[in-house]
Order: structure tokens, then sequence, then C-alpha cells
């Protein structure tokens, strides 16, 4: 299927939202915010209306952390209805520089809660996601817009005030000064939580904000860790006195958390009617498939869950890898949508080549104030290949951090479109079914129900307690872009 009615642009917004409510948001059990208690020296910068400068940083530091310095300036880029902000906030030392795009709610900036979304790979910069998927503007590649980019009504800015983060250092517009790197998601998650903090003491007036944690892909891994990390500093912080960080939820969308299901998941998608009504791949690759996969588990198994060998576990992935990915790519079809062809290098859609191209321009660095160095690139393949170095994906179990957030009253939503190969929603139901939690037996006695947007089926969903799972039909891994399927309610945005 040709890719001819690119993005109607990110109707997920609507649509998560829309799932996102119909839960009423319980109050948190644990909640464990108070910004009153807050006994630290009051910051020197008032509130974010009084960074105006639009063409030089306003440069602000912490007496809490000295070596933490803080460059932010006022932005007319994207969202011209809305105040908009970008900057580096520094950690570890201030040698870590982590840039953010920060856009105020369209709704009502002083009360919405208050988002992050990151992207994954590891080491793509979250201007895919703000750019390609739900941020208050869409790259331009028809060349219809004079700035580069046109207003997106769906924003999940149209009712929380939203930041996109390049994080690790490295990624996007993200840099270090004498090339320290971050390897491992756990050591991502030091990093993330000094940002937060320094970002709630810097932007007072969102002190206290609920907070959500959302993103995609290898988000899946990320997002536990960090806000699994929030918490537990939380605990001392509130031990001593200190504000803490008003945690509410983790949002994952085509995720990879628990690897046990992941290879079960690709065949699935590749020879079941789980994705596409017929199945895609050819028959004699199906059995072949499907012949390899006990293998392929059995060595997981051994070498990468029940205990992690290094050696065994990456060459188990490997054969798994040749065996059950392998196939896939003789398809020819979209990594991320299998109801498309894959047509570009890097992640298979034309837009990723124009949103790396602006964002590379003079006039677009200097804009949102970009100071790192090189060119810029939408995934960094140094960052990738370091975590690839110490199998970061296979080494942990992620799973546990959801549940250990859930016991805790974390909500979680689990979100997968139904086109994705890489982290499909196979894959992530059959891990969410065996999710070992309290909630576990409840959930597995509710019934799927389907989930609506503008009175059509949108998905499947069901839900016990803090804990959703959801999937978007006819939707792809970056959920902005739908094909030109049959599927109705995301053919006329
Ligand atoms: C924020 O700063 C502006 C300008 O300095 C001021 O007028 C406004 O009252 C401040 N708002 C809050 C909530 O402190
Ligand atoms: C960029 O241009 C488009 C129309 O071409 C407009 O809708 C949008 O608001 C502009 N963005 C900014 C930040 O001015
Ligand atoms: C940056 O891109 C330009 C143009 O594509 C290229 O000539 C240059 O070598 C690149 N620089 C780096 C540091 O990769």
């Amino acid at each position: 299927m040709l890719f001819n009615t690119v993005l109607p642009l990110t109707l997920l917004g609507t649509a998560v939202q829309a799932l996102w409510t119909q839960t009423p948001l319980a109050t948190n059990a644990l909640a464990h915010t108070d910004a009153s208690s807050n006994l630290e020296t009051p910051f020197n910068i008032m509130n974010l209306s009084s960074v105006q400068s639009e063409g030089s940083f306003t440069t602000l530091s912490h007496p809490r952390f000295p070596n933490h310095g803080v460059r932010i300036k006022k932005s007319n880029f994207c969202d011209p209805t809305v105040s908009v902000y970008t900057g580096y906030l520094d950690v570890d030392q201030g040698a870590k520089h982590l840039f953010f795009y920060f856009f105020e709610s369209r709704r009502d900036p002083a009360k919405d809660d208050v988002m992050m979304w990151i992207n994954g790979g590891p080491g793509c910069s979250s201007s895919l996601g703000l750019l390609f998927e739900l941020g208050p503007c869409s790259i331009d590649i028809k060349g219809v817009s004079a700035n580069g980019t046109t207003w997106n009504p769906y924003s999940w800015n149209n009712d929380a005030n939203i930041f996109f983060l390049d994080q690790p250092v490295g990624v996007g517009y993200s840099y270090a000064d004498f090339g320290e790197t971050v390897e491992t998601t756990e050591e991502a998650a030091r990093n993330v939580h000094a940002f937060l903090t320094i970002f709630f003491e810097t932007f007072k007036q969102l002190s206290g904000r609920p907070l959500h944690l959302s993103g995609e892909s290898y988000a899946g891994r990320y997002l536990p860790v960090f806000a699994s990390e929030i918490y537990d500093q939380n605990l001392i912080a509130k031990a001593e006195g200190r504000s803490t960080i008003n945690l509410q939820s983790i949002l994952i969308g085509n995720g990879i958390t628990d690897v046990s299901t992941l290879y079960e998941g690709l065949y699935d998608i590749q020879c079941s009617t789980s994705a596409l009504e017929v199945p895609f791949q050819t028959i004699g690759n199906c059995v072949q498939i499907k012949a390899a996969l006990p293998r392929c588990q059995a060595g997981m198994r051994k070498y990468c869950i029940d205990q992690f060998d290094h050696i065994g576990c990456g060459a188990t992935i490997e054969f798994c890898d040749n065996h059950i990915r392998g196939p896939f790519w003789e398809s020819g079809r979209n990594v991320y949508d299998v109801s498309m062809v894959c047509e570009s290098q890097d992640l298979c859609y034309p837009e990723d080549e124009a949103i790396r191209e602006f964002l590379d321009l003079p006039s677009t660095r200097a804009m949102l104030g970009a100071e790192s160095p090189g060119n810029f690139s939408l995934c960094s393949d140094i960052v990738g290949h370091n975590f690839v170095s110490h199998l970061d994906k296979w080494a942990h179990h992620t799973q546990d951090y959801v549940a250990a957030l859930l016991e805790r009253g974390i909500r979680v939503l689990i979100y997968a479109g139904t086109y994705d190969w890489q982290c499909n929603w196979v894959a992530n139901k059959l891990w969410v079914d065996k999710l070992e939690w309290t909630g576990n037996e409840a959930y597995k006695k509710e019934e799927w129900r389907s989930w609506f947007v503008n009175g059509k089926a949108a998905g499947e969903t069901k839900e016990s307690r803090k804990l959703t799972f959801a999937s978007v039909y006819g939707a792809g891994h970056m959920m902005s872009v739908f094909g030109s399927t049959s599927f109705g309610p995301w053919s006329d945005p």
C-alpha cells in the first residue's frame, strides 16, 4: 500500500487523550508531593513569564545545584498560540547539557498537568515525536509553509503543558563537554531525575503539578526505570524535607518492555492475522520462522532471562534475529507500519530526512538556541551502539519496574498500534497479560471492550486498577502516520 495519504496528523492526540480520560483520574493513593513543604531557598527566577528574550538565553543558577546551569529562551517556534521555551538544563556537575522544548498548554497553562515526551532508539531525538507525531506542529514536507512547519490541531498540548527532552546526552541537540556518555537506562534515569528536579525548581509555577511521562519504543524500557528512579528519589527528598516530583503516570506507545514475548509477537504480526487480514509473509518463511521460535525462546530463557549471560544472550539474540527478523526484510515492508513499504533508509518515512535537514539549518538552530557541536542527527548511532554493547535491552527485567510502580499507585497506560512490527501490540499484550502484580487476576478477568474516537471504534482496551492496555487499529509505531487504509476513524481528520 503506497504512502499517499501521508500524515493526516496526529489523531493519536485526540485518541489517546480520549482513552486516558475514560478512566477517572483517581487520586494517587501515595501522592507524595507537597509543593508548599519546599524548604529551600527560592530559586532566583520568578517564573517562566520572566523569560522574555528570544534572541539570547536567560542564564540561571540554583543555590542547591551550583554546577547546574540553566539556559532558557523564549521562541516563536512551532506554536504561535502558546508560550514556547527552549533551552538546556545541565546535569552531572554541569558537564552534560540536556536540550528540551517546552510548550505551554493551549487550554489552561496555569492549571494543566505537565507531560514529558521522549522517543526511543536508544539514541533518537524527541524532535521525532514533536514534528512527526504529537507535537504542536508537524514538519512540512509539502513545502506549503514558509516557516517549515504546519500547526497541529491534535497536539498533546491541547490540554497539557508538554516538554520534549533529547536524552540521554549525545541525542539530538543534547551534548557533553568532555565526551561523557550514558550507556545504560539506569544511568540515563539518574540524569533524567536531575533534569526534572532542576526543571521544577526552575519553572516554579509548575512545581507540584501532576507529571506524566510518555514516550514510545525504547521508552518502554526507559520510562519504567525513570519513573522508579523518581519514585525512589522522592522518598529520600521527602525524608529530607525537600520538595518532591508529583509523578502520576507513565504512558508507553509501541514499547519494548518485557523481552520474553518479543519474538512471539514478531512471528505473529508477519504470519497471523493480528495485523493485516491476510498474513504478508510467505508460507515458506512462516514455517521456518515458527520452527526457529522454540529454540529462540529456550535460549532467551536460559541466557537472557533466568540468568543473564552476556555472551550466551548475545548469541541467542543473533540466532533469533537471523531466523525471525531476517525474513521480514525480504518483504520490503515498513517495520513501523506493515501496511506500507519502507521509503527511506533511516526510519522508513520521508519525513525523517526533512526533520533532520530542518533542525540542522543554521536559522532553526539559532531560533531554538541549539548549541550542540556537529551536525544534527535524528538518531545517534554512537548512543545506540553504546546501549547495545551493554545489551541494555536484554539484561534487565524492565516489567518488574512496571509492576512495582503499579503497586505504589502510579498509573500505567500501555498502548500499541496494530500495524507496527518492531514493538508490536501482540508482544505488548502478552507481557501485560502475564505481568506479576497483585492486580493480575483482576486484569485477566476483565473483558476486552472497544474504545471510541468520535463514535468510531478505535481499538480494544481493558484495565484493572491503575493498569490500562489499549490497541489502536491500523496505527503504526509512530502513530501519527496512517496509511490509506480502510480504517474509517483514521481517514478523515
Ligand atoms: C510571573 O512573572 C510575571 C513577570 O515577572 C509576574 O507579572 C507574574 O505575577 C508572575 N506570576 C507568578 C505566578 O508568580
Ligand atoms: C508556520 O506557518 C503556518 C502556515 O504556513 C502557520 O499555520 C503556523 O502557525 C506558522 N508557525 C509559526 C510558529 O508561526
Ligand atoms: C555535516 O554535514 C555536512 C553537510 O552534509 C558535511 O559536509 C560535514 O562533513 C558534516 N560534519 C560532520 C561533523 O559530520
